[in-house]
C-alpha cells in the first residue's frame, strides 16, 4: 500500500491559517487515470493530507470453487427450469418466481449496507445480532491462502476461459460461453498503521460481480448484490489499527442471470478511504449550473457533511472553484452546529463571469472545472474534497431536439456494453479510451451505457472527451428476462441502487439524462407497470431534478400509461417500425408501424429520440451471396446468414428480427426531423448475445468488431455523421477466385453525393444518391480480378476516392501498433494489429493463417483476438488464427521496467513481422 503525492502542491491561505493544498494528488493503480484525472481537472480520485484515497488493487489472493461451494449465501434462489438463453431480445419479460428464504441466509446482514440510500428512516434495515460466517476458515486472519492464485484488480475471473463449446453448456452463448458463474473468494491483508486510530476507514468497491459480501477480521461487514453499482462499507468498527487486518470478500455470480457477458470477480478498482470523523459524506457534493450563457453562469454547490464523531461540532463549509489550475471563485463559508451522528446539507452559490462552457466536439469544447470543498470543524480543517464538473445548458426540445448551450446538437450515438472485448469486464482506462477514440473517428458524439452504470473512469473519459452520455441502471425490474436476473433483488434494492447510481454520477457534465430501465416487462402491465415506473422516476427526480429521467420503450405505445411517466421519450426500434418492412412479414413477435408521429402527437411537448436503432448484424470482412436487393432484411439462411460458418454478410443490409438496416433508420430519422437522433445498437461488438448464432461467443451487432476493427458499416455511419469529412469506401473486397464471371454487387459509402466506379479503369457507371438513399450500389457487376476504384463527387466536384485490389497468395505479415510508447505501469496497453499481406503488400482479405505472437523484453501479451464472433480460442492464447486477414495482440509493459519490448508475429511459410514498443 502506498500513497503517491503529486508534486504540484501549493499553499492556500484561509483566515490567517496556512493549509497545504495538494492540487492534483492521487493514489492510483493506473497512471493513465492519473494523467486523465489531471488533464480533466476532474480530481475525484485523489488524496490530500486530510483525506486519503488509497488503491488496494495489488496483492490479492483468489480462490474459485470448482465443486460444491460453501453455504454462506445471500438468499435462496429459485430453481432454474428454463435454461434457453437464445430468446429473441424483444421477447416479453415474464413474472418473477417466488421462493421462501430460509432463516439461514445472510441477506439481513447485507441489507443495512444500503441504508444511506433509503430515504424513509422507517424503511432502513437493522443489523441483526450474531456473527454469520465468523467460524468459516476463509475469513480467519490466520487462514493459509498461499496456495490460492495471486491476482491484481481489476480482475475478471472468467475472461481467460476456456470457452464452453458444447451446445448445453452451463454458460451458453447468451452470457458469452465463459466461466462467469460460481462462488469465489478474494483475500488481502490491510496495512493500517496505529496512527490511523481515530480515523474513519472505508472500503470503496467500484464494482464486483456479484452478490459481494465482505468480512474483516472475521466480522461480516456488509455487502452489495448488484454487480454494476459502486458501494462503500465502513470498516472502522472492525479494524485493528497497528495490528493484523484481514479482508475476505465472497462473490457469488449466478448462471442464467444476464442477456450478455457480465464478467465475474472484482472487476473494477477497490480503494481504502481514510477520513476524519467530520467529513464530506459519500458522493456528498452536488454541483449544478443554471442561467448559463457565454457571459455568465450560476454554480450551485450542495455539500453533505457528516459528523461521525461522538460530540457536537461547529462546522464551516467553503468551496473554491478552479479551472485550468486557476482559482476563479469562492463560495464563502457557511457555518452550522452539527450534533454527534448528524448530517447536514450546506448549500452555496456563485455567479461566474465568462464561464468556459462544456460541450461536445467538433462544434463545442468540453471545458472542465473543479470544486474544492474545505470542511473546517471547531476552527480546524478536517476534510478537503474535490468535485469535477462542467458548465453547460441542456435543452430537450420537442421540435428542435437536443440543444447544448443553445446550439442544436444532433444525437449521433451508439450503445455500449461494459466489456472491453478480449480484456473482458476488468476495467482498463486505455482500452476504454481507445474505444472512444474509434467512436470519435466515426463521428459518434453520444453513448448510451447499456444497460448498467459504468466504471467511474469511463465517465471521466466522456467528460474529458466531450461525449454526451445516457447513464442507465436496469435491464429489468420486477419482471424477469432471465431466471436469476436483477428481479430477484428488485424489491429490496431498487431504491438503494437507484439513489447510489445517481449520487455517484450526478456531477459528470457528460451525463445528460438518466435511464432507469431498458425494455422492462412493466411496459406490458398497464397501470401496474406504470406505477412502478413512477416510483423509480420519483426517486431519480428526488436525487437530481436537473436532468430528464426516462426508460426505453420497445413495446409501450403512445396511448399507454407507461410513456406518460417519462420526461423524454426514449424509443427502441419503434420509431422506424418493428417487423414492418416487406422482408419481415413472415416473422413472429412485436410488429409496429413507424411510431414517431404517433408519439409526437400524443406528447407534443416531449423530446423524442431513439435509444436503440438498427440491431444490424454483420461479420467484418465476410460477404455472402446472393445479396438482398432491398435495403433491409432479417438475417436468415441464404439471406445474409450462414449457420455453417456462423457468420453474417457485411453488405450491411441484414438485421435482427426486430431491427432495421442503417439505411432504413436514416430515412426514417430524416423524414421526422423533430427526432433528436439515435443510439445505434451497438457501437462495438460485445461478449455474449451472439444473435443469430448462439454457438458463437460474441455479438454481430457492432459497427466495430470485438477486436476494434472497423466493419464496412463504420463507413456508412461516418458518411452520414461526418458530412464534411472527405471519404469514400468500397465493399466487398475484390479477391474472389471462385466468382470469376459471377455477379458480385459493389456498394459504395461516401459523404459525397455521387460516385463513379471503375474496374481496371473501365467505368461501370456514375450514380447519384436519390432522396432517402445513403449508399450507391452497382448490383450487377460481374467479377474479374483486377483493380476496383471509385471517385466520389460532391456538388459536382471531385470529393474522395477509394481503391480495392485483388490480392495474391499470403506471403508476409505486418504489425502496426496503435501506440509505440507505453507507460511501464502494468496498465497501459498497446493494441497491435496484425495484417496478412501478399507479396505486393495487399491485404489478403480471407486469410486465416495461424499466427504465433511472442514478446521479448520487459513486456507481456495480455490477450489476442481477431474479431470473429465464432472463434472459441481462449483470449489468453498467444496463438491466434487471423480472421479475414486481421488479428490483434494486446501488449503491456511490466510495471517498473524500462527498455524496448519486441513483439513478433510468425506463421509457417510467411515472412514474419515485428514491432518495437518503448516503455520509457
Ligand atoms: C434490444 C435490447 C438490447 C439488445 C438488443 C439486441 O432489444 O434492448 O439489450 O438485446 O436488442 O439486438
Amino acid at each position: 500500500m502506498h500513497v503517491n503525492l503529486w508534486p504540484g502542491m501549493f499553499r492556500y491561505v484561509f483566515r490567517g491559517t496556512v493549509y497545504m493544498l495538494l492540487f492534483s494528488s492521487w493514489t492510483g493503480s493506473s497512471c493513465k487515470s492519473a494523467r486523465l484525472v489531471q488533464d480533466a481537472n476532474s480530481v475525484r480520485q485523489e488524496s490530500t493530507s486530510l483525506r486519503e484515497h488509497i488503491s488496494i488493487n495489488n496483492d490479492w489472493k483468489f480462490f474459485r470453487y470448482t465443486g460444491e461451494p460453501d453455504k454462506l449465501i445471500y438468499d435462496v434462489r429459485p430453481e432454474v427450469t428454463d435454461r434457453n438463453d437464445n430468446v429473441v431480445a424483444d421477447s416479453r419479460p415474464t413474472e418473477s418466481v417466488a421462493v421462501n428464504a430460509s432463516s439461514q441466509v445472510l441477506k439481513n446482514w447485507i441489507l443495512p449496507s444500503g441504508n444511506d440510500f433509503i430515504a424513509d428512516p422507517a424503511k432502513q434495515h437493522q443489523r441483526p445480532q450474531g456473527k454469520p460466517g465468523a467460524d468459516f476458515p476463509f475469513v480467519q486472519n490466520n487462514f493459509d491462502d498461499h496456495n490460492w492464485e495471486s491476482v491484481q484488480l481489476p480482475h475478471d475471473w472468467a475472461i481467460k476461459g476456456p470457452f464452453y463449446s458444447e451446445p448445453d453448456a452451463i454458460v451458453g452463448g447468451g452470457m458469452g460461453r465463459l466461466p462467469v458463474h460460481g462462488v469465489a473468494w478474494y483475500r488481502r491483508k490491510l496495512d493500517i498503521p496505529a496512527a490511523d486510530k481515530g480515523k474513519v476507514i472505508y472500503l470503496d468497491v467500484d464494482g464486483a460481480m456479484s452478490y459481494t459480501m465482505v468480512w474483516l477480521n472475521g466480522h461480516l461487514v456488509g455487502g452489495w448484490p448488484y454487480g454494476y453499482n459502486s458501494f462503500r462499507l465502513d470498516l472502522t468498527p472492525y479494524i485493528n489499527p497497528g495490528g493484523d487486518n484481514q479482508l475476505a470478500i465472497r462473490l457469488d455470480n449466478p448462471t442464467n442471470s444476464a442477456r450478455w457477458y457480465p464478467g465475474g470477480g472484482i472487476y473494477r478498482n477497490v480503494w481504502l478511504t481514510k477520513v476524519n470523523p467530520v467529513q464530506v459524506a459519500q458522493w456528498g457534493t452536488f454541483v449544478t449550473t443554471k442561467n448559463v450563457s457565454a457571459s455568465s453562469a450560476t454554480v450551485d454547490v450542495v455539500v453533505q457533511v457528516s459528523n461521525k464523531s461522538d460530540h457536537e461540532q461547529q462546522i464551516e463549509v467553503i468551496t473554491d472553484i478552479f479551472t485550468a489550475g486557476k482559482k476563479v471563485a469562492t463560495i464563502p463559508a457557511s457555518a452550522v452546529i452539527l450534533k454527534a451522528g448528524a448530517t447536514h446539507k450546506s448549500a452555496g452559490s456563485v455567479i461566474l463571469q465568462h464561464p468556459q462552457l462544456w460541450g461536445p466536439p467538433p462544434t463545442q469544447t468540453p471545458n472542465l472545472y473543479t470544486a474544492v470543498t474545505h470542511i473546517i470543524s471547531n476552527g480546524k480543517p478536517v476534510d478537503e474534497y474535490r468535485t469535477g464538473f462542467g458548465i453547460r445548458a441542456l435543452t430537450f426540445d420537442a421540435v428542435k431536439g437536443l440543444l447544448v448551450n443553445g446550439a442544436p446538437v444532433r444525437v449521433q450515438g451508439v450503445n455500449q456494453h461494459h466489456d472491453l472485448g478480449a480484456l473482458g469486464a476488468a476495467f482498463n482506462v486505455r482500452a476504454a479510451e481507445r474505444q472512444l477514440e474509434i467512436l470519435r473517428e466515426l463521428g459518434c458524439n453520444a453513448i448510451r451505457l447499456a444497460h448498467n452504470p459504468p466504471a467511474q473512469e469511463l465517465l471521466d473519459l466522456t467528460d474529458r472527451m466531450g461525449f454526451l452520455v445516457i447513464d442507465e441502471i436496469f435491464d429489468n425490474w420486477e419482471r424477469k428476462k432471465t431466471p436469476l436476473d436483477f428481479h430477484l433483488i428488485f424489491p429490496d434494492w431498487y431504491e438503494p441502487d437507484t439513489r447510489a447510481f445517481i449520487r455517484r454520477d450526478r456531477n459528470h457534465p457528460s451525463v445528460i439524462a438518466w435511464s432507469f430501465g431498458n425494455e422492462v416487462g412493466e411496459q406490458y402491465t398497464a397501470e401496474q407497470g406504470a406505477a412502478i415506473a413512477k416510483k423509480l422516476y420519483d426517486i431519480v427526480k428526488e436525487e437530481d431534478s436537473t436532468r430528464p429521467a426516462t426508460a426505453s420503450m420497445n413495446y409501450a405505445k403512445p396511448g399507454m400509461p407507461f410513456p406518460a411517466v417519462m420526461d423524454i421519450l426514449s424509443l427502441n426500434y419503434q420509431g422506424e417500425g418493428i417487423r414492418d418492412a416487406p422482408a419481415y412479414q413472415q416473422l413472429q413477435g412485436i410488429r409496429t408501424s413507424p411510431l414517431y408521429p404517433a408519439f409526437q402527437q400524443q406528447f407534443p411537448g416531449k423530446m423524442i429520440f431513439s435509444s436503440e436503432t438498427a440491431s444490424a448484424l454483420s461479420t467484418r470482412g465476410t460477404y455472402l451471396f446472393p445479396v438482398f436487393e432491398g435495403i433491409s432484411a432479417p438475417v436468415g439462411e441464404g439471406t445474409g446468414g450462414s449457420g455453417k460458418l456462423q457468420q453474417v454478410s457485411a453488405y450491411e443490409l441484414y438485421t435482427a428480427a426486430f431491427g432495421a438496416s442503417p439505411d432504413k433508420v436514416f430515412a426514417s430519422q430524416d423524414k421526422h426531423p423533430y427526432v433528436a437522433g439515435e443510439f445505434v445498437w451497438s457501437g462495438f461488438d460485445y461478449l455474449g448475445e451472439p444473435t443469430p448464432y448462439y454457438s458463437a461467443r460474441s455479438s454481430y451487432s457492432g459497427i466495430v468488431d470485438l477486436a476494434g476493427f472497423k466493419k464496412d458499416r463504420f463507413y456508412l455511419y461516418q458518411s452520414r455523421w461526418r458530412p464534411d469529412y472527405k471519404m469514400a469506401h468500397i465493399l466487398p473486397h475484390w479477391t474472389w477466385p471462385e466468382r470469376v464471371g459471377a455477379i458480385t454487387p459493389v456498394h459504395v459509402f461516401t459523404s459525397g453525393d455521387e460516385a463513379e466506379l471503375f474496374l481496371d479503369g473501365v467505368s461501370l457507371g456514375r450514380k447519384k444518391k436519390g432522396p432517402y438513399t445513403y449508399r450507391l450500389r452497382w448490383d450487377s457487376v460481374v467479377y474479374k480480378p483486377g483493380v476496383l476504384s471509385v471517385v466520389a463527387y460532391k456538388n459536382g466536384a471531385v470529393w474522395a476516392a477509394d481503391t480495392v485490389r485483388t490480392a495474391g497468395e499470403a506471403a508476409q505479415l505486418q504489425l502496426i501498433a496503435d501506440r509505440d510508447n507505453i507507460r511501464a505501469d502494468g496498465k497501459d496497453l498497446s493494441f497491435i494489429t496484425l495484417r496478412v499481406l501478399d507479396g505486393a503488400g495487399v491485404l489478403v482479405p480471407r486469410a486465416g493463417n495461424r499466427i504465433r505472437f511472442e514478446v521479448s523484453g520487459p513486456g507481456e501479451i495480455v490477450a489476442t483476438d481477431n474479431g470473429d464472433p465464432a472463434d472459441l480460442q481462449s483470449f489468453s492464447s498467444t496463438v491466434r488464427k487471423a480472421f479475414n486477414g486481421l488479428a490483434m495482440v494486446i501488449v503491456r509493459a511490466k510495471p517498473g521496467t524500462t527498455g524496448p519490448i519486441k513483439v513478433t508475429a510468425q506463421s509457417p511459410g510467411l515472412t514474419p513481422a515485428q514491432v518495437i514498443l518503448n516503455a520509457p
